[in-house]
């Protein structure tokens, strides 16, 4: 693995398989009554958010919390980026605090590769979202889930699974990191959108692009549903939200047209009533908060790999490892 996980696409199968695998042991620390490891005492790990965030903010921050890392939170509301603070400068103000990792979420796209290869801080740095670009520690956290649900044991990928993935495709940086890493591990996924809000440039992505969601669901192993994103639109994308919802939108009858096994996935966080409905969002073939369970678990692979290196999470076989710290 390299230092940083700026893209999906910067990961092999390998690395992509070996992070689940990794995550499944953490999965296993989560199920006992005490959720910690002792692998990033004396470790900092910065969270630095200049965007919203509920999930993904909380995730790395019990993520960190649970392998015994400092953390610090920061968020540019409320700090001196509201006074024009540089990234620059903010990022200098966060290695002289000696941060191991930093965890950042910017409103631009390209912020993540500018503080990994700036040479600022000498950490590694973790993309939780930038811009419309991507967001990889969520497909990868999406992938877990899907391999989970769909069957598939410790050490397989992908190979061969059908997932569509259905909505503002322009706007996500969910569904870019989403199409390298599901590709990477022999997933075909198909992006299902209306016209205007498929990404120019995208049949050099290696996925299907479709405008009809009836024709496609039947073929699914996996259906992603992603939030129209508002806060990111200058235009009108499409006539009014009941049609988007209609023509785009997940809602009981269509889930009944999926394959049994087939599970719908939620980024998070839903517009109930635009892409989803609350049936279909409440049923129990929707993951969405299993996704953010298992978010927890992927994110401490990924702190551990990036930090901790090359011991073993847990000790081998028994599950109940010597380094766990059961009395914390
Ligand atoms: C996504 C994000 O922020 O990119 N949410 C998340 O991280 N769970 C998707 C979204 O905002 O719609």
């Amino acid at each position: 693995m390299k230092r940083h996980l700026i893209s999906a696409a910067d990961l092999t199968r390998d690395d992509a398989v070996l992070i689940l695998d990794t995550a499944e042991e953490m999965a296993r620390v989560a199920d006992r009554p005490i959720k910690k490891l002792p692998t990033l005492r004396g470790r900092t790990v910065v969270n630095l958010f200049f965007e919203d965030s509920t999930r993904t903010r909380i995730s790395f921050e019990a993520a960190a919390k649970r392998l015994s890392a400092d953390v610090i939170n920061f968020s540019a509301k409320g700090s001196s980026v509201s006074k024009g603070e540089s990234l620059k400068d903010t990022a200098l103000t966060l290695e002289a605090m000696g941060a191991d990792a930093v965890v950042i979420r910017h409103h631009d796209s390209g912020a993540p590769h500018r503080l990994a290869t700036s040479g600022w801080i000498g950490g590694s740095v973790v993309n939780a979202g930038d811009g419309t670009h991507e967001h990889p520690t969520q497909a990868l956290l999406d992938a877990f889930t899907m391999r989970r649900r769909l069957g598939e044991g410790v050490g397989s990928d992908l190979s061969g699974r059908r997932i569509t993935v259905v909505g503002d495709i322009l706007h996500s940086r969910v569904a870019r990191s989403n199409v390298h890493l599901l590709t990477t591990l022999g997933a075909e996924v198909t992006l299902v959108a209306p016209p205007t809000l498929v990404p120019i440039g995208v049949q050099q992505w290696p996925c299907e692009v479709s405008y009809d969601l009836d024709a496609v669901l039947a073929k699914s192993d996996a259906v992603m549903m992603l939030r129209v994103q508002r806060e990111r639109m200058n235009a009108a994308f499409f006539p009014t939200e009941r049609e988007y919802a209609r023509r785009y939108g997940l809602d009981g009858e269509r889930m009944a047209r999926m394959p049994e096994h087939a599970i719908v996935m939620h980024p998070g966080p839903m517009n109930r009533g635009m892409e989803i409905t609350a049936e279909v969002a409440d049923s129990p073939r929707c993951t969405a908060v299993e996704q953010v369970t298992n978010g927890v678990s992927i994110r401490m692979a990924v702190l551990y790999l990036l930090l901790g290196g090359n011991e073993p999470a847990l000790t081998a076989g028994t599950g109940t490892s010597t380094r766990t710290e059961e009395s914390k």
